[in-house]
């Protein structure tokens, strides 16, 4: 009877031990916080406002019952849904030599205060970069900054994951902002 009585304490040992490994990883989990790349890029959207269809990068595809889609919509354009194809350059001025292109799309979505949905991409195809960075988040736009997801990327950002912090850097009127665009990534591979 002794045999089987410690065949049943070694095994209660191992279960005790591969308990205690597989807890929940928690606060005493040390986090990686340094970002393994940064990147800081600019876009710019100029919204079509039925006047400058030759420069616009942007249109409104979708707009509530209250409004249209030449003009953004009245409470905080809420409802509004705009598709974009932007110039991304490395410093801020709009006539830079583009180096990729962000394309996507913003959906307003609040009506007391301007904030929006982001799910857009960056396209790069060039030597320097070569492949797609995804990013999706809820932007508070009247943030000085705000933080959205990289969810992935392919080609040059195969896997990667990590934030962007976006900063408006100027605006005219409801038609041209430029975003300021701080990607932290923190998976490389
Ligand atoms: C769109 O709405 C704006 C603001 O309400 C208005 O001034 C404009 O005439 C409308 N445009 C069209 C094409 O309906
Ligand atoms: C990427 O660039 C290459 C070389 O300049 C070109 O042949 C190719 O068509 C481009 N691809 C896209 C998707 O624009
Ligand atoms: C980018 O990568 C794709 C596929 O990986 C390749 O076909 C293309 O030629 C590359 N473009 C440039 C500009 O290097
Ligand atoms: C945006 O700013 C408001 C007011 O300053 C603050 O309450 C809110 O937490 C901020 N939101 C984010 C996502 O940072
Ligand atoms: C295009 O739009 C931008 C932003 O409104 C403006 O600064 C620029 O001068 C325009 N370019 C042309 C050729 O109209």
């Amino acid at each position: 009877m002794a045999y089987p009585k410690s065949i049943l304490a070694l095994f209660l040992l191992f279960h005790l031990v591969s308990c205690s490994n597989s807890r929940p990883a928690g606060k005493g989990i040390k986090r990686r916080i340094e970002p393994c790349k940064r990147m800081v890029f600019y876009f710019h959207d100029i919204i079509y406002n039925g006047k400058n269809a030759k420069n616009a990068t942007s249109s409104i595809v979708g707009a509530p019952a209250w409004g249209n889609r030449t003009i953004l919509a009245g409470q905080s354009h809420f409802g509004d849904v705009v598709v974009f194809d932007d110039p991304i350059t490395l410093d801020n001025n709009l006539h830079s030599t583009p180096v990729g292109r962000a394309q996507g799309f913003y959906i307003y979505d609040k009506k007391d205060i301007f904030t929006a949905w982001l799910g857009f991409s960056f396209v790069f195809n060039s030597t320097e970069h070569n492949g797609s960075i995804n990013f999706v988040g809820a932007d508070p736009l009247m943030n000085k900054t705000r933080d959205i997801s990289v969810i992935g990327g392919t080609g040059d950002f195969f896997m990667a994951r990590g934030i962007a912090t976006l900063m408006t850097d100027a605006f005219e009127g409801e038609v041209y902002f430029r975003l300021r665009v701080d990607i932290k990534l923190y998976e490389c591979w």
